[in-house]
């Protein structure tokens, strides 16, 4: 039996959830309170630190050093350090700044993961007037070398979102989310280089009303696929395009997902609570939490570190 249980505190844009398969612990992120935060679920204890200088979106940890993580400000790729304790980091380093030139100041990073190879992967967006509304195709896809330098793949991006990777390595999987579907481009793990775009799930051919936002990947090959402004994550098979199933949240704007627990066979799934209406907040007390669900019978990879030099 499926059952869904809100974890840690509320968000406003809680996003970028990355399971710590060794620590046991989940990381994630409130875009717009600029905050990281840490869930331990054997002791379902909380700790979040706040980030000075601009929205952060992603978290990952560096592989094989103590307390220090990957992270995105504003438009900065960054490397902090933070005890997991802490209200505010020891050290936060810049490594990199994307869009400089080309008068995209105002887009920040949204999703990112590290490839099976502990390749960063990172995508922005244009600024957002309101949730999904956004000035379009301003965002860029980039992947980074373990110096943090940005490389750019592909361009004109409204909201970059959800990645991952088949297990063989042969396939990205990619959304926008204003494109209403999810993409795969044909992966080269050498070189790092992306080709073959194209369409292997239709929201709107599958009447799924909703915005495709994070996603990942289960041991079968399927793709699970967090549907903002729809409070579910569906499962979905993109080799067929077909949909598998569907996992419901009591929170509208459900942002992403990964497996975790100690047998990575439970989700975690952030959501937000951006802008929604008095009415909609009501109906909705547990808009914007964090959610453990169990019994979806499938399980997941453990999650890859960002390897820097
Ligand atoms: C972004 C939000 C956006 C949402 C829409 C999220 O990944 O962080 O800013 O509203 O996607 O799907
Ligand atoms: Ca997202």
């Amino acid at each position: 039996m499926v059952s869904v249980e809100p974890i840690g505190n509320t968000t406003i844009l809680g996003e970028g959830p990355h399971w710590d398969h060794k620590e046991q612990v989940l990381y994630f992120v409130d875009i717009l309170k600029s905050t990281v935060a840490k869930y331990e679920p054997l002791t379902k204890i909380q700790t979040s630190v706040t980030v000075d200088g601009g929205p952060v979106s992603l978290v990952i940890p560096v592989e094989g050093k103590k307390d220090q993580f990957v992270i995105t400000v504003g438009r900065n790729l960054a490397v902090m350090t933070w005890d997991g304790k802490s209200s505010k980091p020891s050290k936060v380093d810049i490594l990199s700044t994307v869009d400089d030139e080309d008068g995209k100041q105002e887009n920040r990073f949204n999703d990112g993961k590290a490839d099976p190879t502990g390749r960063l992967w990172a995508g922005t967006m244009g600024p957002e007037s309101k949730p999904a509304v956004v000035d379009k195709h301003k965002g860029s896809l980039f992947s980074f070398s373990n110096d943090g330098k940005p490389r750019t793949l592909v361009k004109d991006i409204s909201i970059a979102n959800g990645l991952a990777w088949s297990s063989d390595m042969k396939t990205m999987y990619y959304i926008d989310s204003l494109n209403f579907s999810v993409e795969a481009f044909d992966f080269n793990v050498q070189s790092g280089e992306i080709s073959n775009r194209r369409v292997v799930f239709d929201f709107k051919k599958n009447h799924i009303d909703a915005f495709p936002d994070g996603m990942t990947i289960d041991t079968e090959g399927n793709l699970w696929v967090a549907c903002f402004n729809g409070g579910q994550v569906i499962r979905v098979d993109p080799r067929s395009g077909k949909l598998l199933s569907t996992v419901k949240v009591p929170s509208p704007q459900t942002t992403s997902v990964v497996f975790g627990g100690p047998n990575l066979d439970e989700l975690y799934i952030t959501s937000a609570n951006n802008s929604l209406s008095h009415e909609e907040r009501k109906k909705y007390p547990y808009a914007g939490y964090t959610f453990r669900v169990t019994g979806v019978g499938a399980k997941g990879y453990p999650m890859t570190n960002v390897h820097l030099a």
